[in-house]
């Protein structure tokens, strides 16, 4: 895979790609709904920026400088085999991501393919999510969407057609930034519109507390693809002579402005039609069909713009899928039975089915005993995965950078400055500790 990406755009791209996803399309507008707006909005900005930049920094240099995937990157540098775990970290926690990402994934294809059909036309707030409630309930579905979304991803990884998936990215994405932009410009105007920017925009910070803290930290981690190791896959392919600053600062900027944008059109949608900002999960899905209802050939852009989420998803779980196989790859050389890459990838997608369809059975109520302390195993992968694993793998891979890494190995680079070092030596870790400590106490 490292030829395919043919120059420093290339890997940019990427690396957009596999940030910008469900994240800033369908868990940050909830969340943001959930957590009370503008101050959830603030305290998101501001975690993805002085937290965000150096780790994305960091996970793009553990890359370049190592040359090597997740798996051999953290021993390579720091020329230990005590920092091996930091690898199986990262490995259990893109399984977790994966294991609900594909459901949501399956909402995408199913959404598009329902739209295509004109199955939401007409339909006002209350059918919609009616529609989608009933969606819920159909287990095998939802399982085969999810499916559907494993097969893509793995044929993807499979035929090693990552070239095509990056030219056709290029293409679609500033599609669905214009698209984007078209809508919240759209939204702007119609009546009762405005009440949802002012959710938005202006903060109540009476409604911050530690947990809301705790959340929009794991979300912009999530979002940034932080803390997994699929950055560092992608720092990997970078060309020598690519500033890894400039490129990090870019995609960060990428993403603030997809997820900003994606609840710009929500929330003025959930006031004007209805909705409770506090919808939960199904807010993206129910909003949605109802904005396009009042715009030019509805079911045709509606339709085309689940098209395009659903290749934001499968440019994350190419990333995603991609940590996990090159680990089984590289992790069974040795063994007495290795694994090529077709095998690994096989692996990988016979484990994904089988999880994701024990987390459809679980939030289906199909099998309902499949529980953790009374939740479903979506909503505890979901937080489990940005309010536990995320962080504590961003802060294992700051103090691992900051104090483990021959200070040597990043001479040279630009961005060995002072400031970067103290980020992450101190300030990040410290900051993670803090408030995740917070949030138990
Ligand atoms: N950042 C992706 C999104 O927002 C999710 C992701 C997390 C992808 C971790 C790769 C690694 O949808």
């Amino acid at each position: 895979m490292a030829s395919s990406f043919s120059s420093k755009i290339g890997v940019l791209l990427a690396a957009a790609g596999s940030a910008i996803g469900l994240g800033s399309i369908w868990k940050f507008p909830y969340e943001v709904g959930e957590n009370g707006g503008g101050a959830f909005l603030l305290l998101y900005i501001i975690c993805s920026l002085l937290f965000g930049l150096p780790l994305v920094m960091n996970e793009f240099l553990v890359g370049k400088l190592s040359g090597k995937s997740a798996f051999g990157a953290y021993r390579e540098l720091s020329g230990s085999n005590k920092w091996q775990w930091m690898s199986w970290t990262n490995v259990i926690c893109v399984a977790a991501v994966m294991s609900f990402y594909f459901v949501v994934t399956g909402w995408c294809i199913y959404y598009m393919v329902e739209a295509g059909a004109g199955a939401f036309e007409g339909m006002g707030a209350e059918q919609l999510r009616e529609h989608f409630e009933a969606f819920e309930g159909k287990t095998l579905t939802m399982i085969i969407y999810a499916i559907i979304g494993i097969v893509m991803t793995g044929a993807v990884l499979w035929f090693d057609v990552n070239k095509g998936i990056e030219r056709l990215s290029k293409i679609l994405m500033p599609i669905l930034f214009v698209i984007l932009i078209a809508m919240a410009i759209h939204m702007m105007f119609i009546p009762g519109g405005l009440k949802g920017l002012h959710y938005l925009f202006h903060p109540d910070f009476s409604k911050i507390t530690s947990k809301v803290i705790l959340e929009a930290m794991g979300l912009s981690f999530f979002t940034l693809s932080v803390g997994v190791g699929a950055l560092v896959t992608y720092g990997g392919y970078m060309p020598k002579d690519q500033n890894v600053t400039s490129t990090s600062i870019q995609m960060i900027v990428m993403v603030l402005i997809v997820s900003v944008l994606a609840a710009m059109i929500v929330f003025p949608a959930v006031f004007a039609y209805g909705f409770s900002p506090a919808e939960g999960p199904e807010l993206t899905f129910v909003t949605l069909p109802d904005v396009f209802q009042n715009m030019v050939s509805p079911r045709i852009t509606c339709t085309f713009f689940f098209a395009l989420m659903c290749v934001a998803a499968l440019t994350s779980t190419i990333s995603l899928m991609e940590v996990m196989v090159a680990f089984i790859c590289e992790a069974s050389e040795k063994t007495k039975h290795p694994l090529n890459r077709h095998k690994s990838v096989l692996l990988v997608m016979l484990l994904q089915i089988v999880t994701n369809t024990l987390v459809v059975l679980s939030m289906t109520g199909e099998w309902g005993w499949l529980k953790v302390m009374g939740n479903n195993l979506f909503d505890v992968l979901n937080d489990a995965v940005s309010n536990y694993l995320m962080p504590l793998g961003a802060l294992g891979i700051s103090l691992y950078t900051g104090w483990f890494v021959p200070k040597a190995r990043y001479q040279g680079s630009r961005v060995a400055s002072v400031v970067y070092l103290v980020m992450l030596r101190w300030i990040v870790p410290l900051a993670i500790v803090i408030i995740f400590v917070n949030n138990f106490i």
